[in-house]
């Protein structure tokens, strides 16, 4: 499989972790470099500026050892293919340490642009991570990234290197519980913004937090019409 990856410019880094939360083979290397794999449902983007992801990892696992040892993650973001997911679920099972996951299902590395865990051929897009803050408690430990750099397969971004859903098709996992089930991702749906209701009702603009409050909200706007603030395209009524 022939696959060119592209790098994503940082103002778009963003636009890449889309849906917000993902499935995701998260790989990690020891002190020695060598390469771990493992499956993650729970990774999701928690700060646009800067672009930061978190997820979530078993403590003893070898994610957990290694992020320890070296502070650095590259999230693989895994497309909608059965091929694949069946791969994931093999990655998922509690290999002893040492054991590179990534050949036991016979998928391709290619070097990291900025940190040593190697990102996954295979996978549509790759954000290079470097832990920011870890939170360890009962048996789990959640781990937030900043983000070094991103890159994805020329062919699931558009000229704007925005997500071409169909290209990309992003995954969820459905959760432990279901065990091995997964859904698409790659079916948004365009949501009207209707105010008319608001309107009747009397809301102005006086009903919503004025940008000089000191409450920084990079989704939001400044704009003079508060019908405006939030959304993706001009409004048609
Ligand atoms: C689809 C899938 C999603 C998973 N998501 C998570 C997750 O979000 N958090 C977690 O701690 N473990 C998750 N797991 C389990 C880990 O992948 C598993 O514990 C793995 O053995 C850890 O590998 P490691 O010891 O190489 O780090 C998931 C497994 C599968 C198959």
């Amino acid at each position: 499989m022939n696959v060119e990856k592209v790098d994503v410019r940082p103002e778009n880094w963003d636009c890449i972790i889309a849906p917000t939360s993902l499935l995701a083979i998260i790989t990690t290397v020891d002190a020695d470099g060598n390469v771990n794999a493992a499956s993650y449902g729970s990774t999701v983007r928690v700060c646009h500026d800067p672009v930061q992801l978190s997820f979530t990892c078993t403590q003893g696992s070898d994610t957990h050892a290694n992020i320890l040892a070296t502070g650095e993650f590259t999230i693989n973001l895994v497309p909608f293919d059965r091929e694949l997911l069946e791969k994931v679920l093999i990655i998922g099972l509690p290999w002893k340490r040492g054991i590179n996951e990534l050949e036991k299902v016979g998928l391709t590395t290619v070097p990291s642009k900025t940190i040593a865990p190697p990102r996954i051929k295979e996978c549509y897009a790759h954000f290079e991570m470097k832990v920011d803050w870890t939170h360890s408690w009962i048996h789990r430990m959640t781990v937030t990234g900043m983000t070094q750099a991103v890159s994805a397969n020329a062919n699931v971004i558009d000229e704007n290197q925005m997500i071409i859903w169909d290209q990309a098709k992003p995954a969820h996992f459905c959760g432990g519980r279901y065990m091995d089930q997964f859904v698409p991702a790659n079916d948004p749906m365009k949501v009207e913004w209707d105010y008319r209701p608001l309107e009747l009702a009397g809301v102005s603009q006086s009903d919503f937090r004025g940008f000089d409050e000191g409450v920084e909200d990079p989704v939001l706007t400044p704009v003079d019409d508060w019908r405006d603030m939030m959304r993706s395209s001009p409004r048609t009524f």
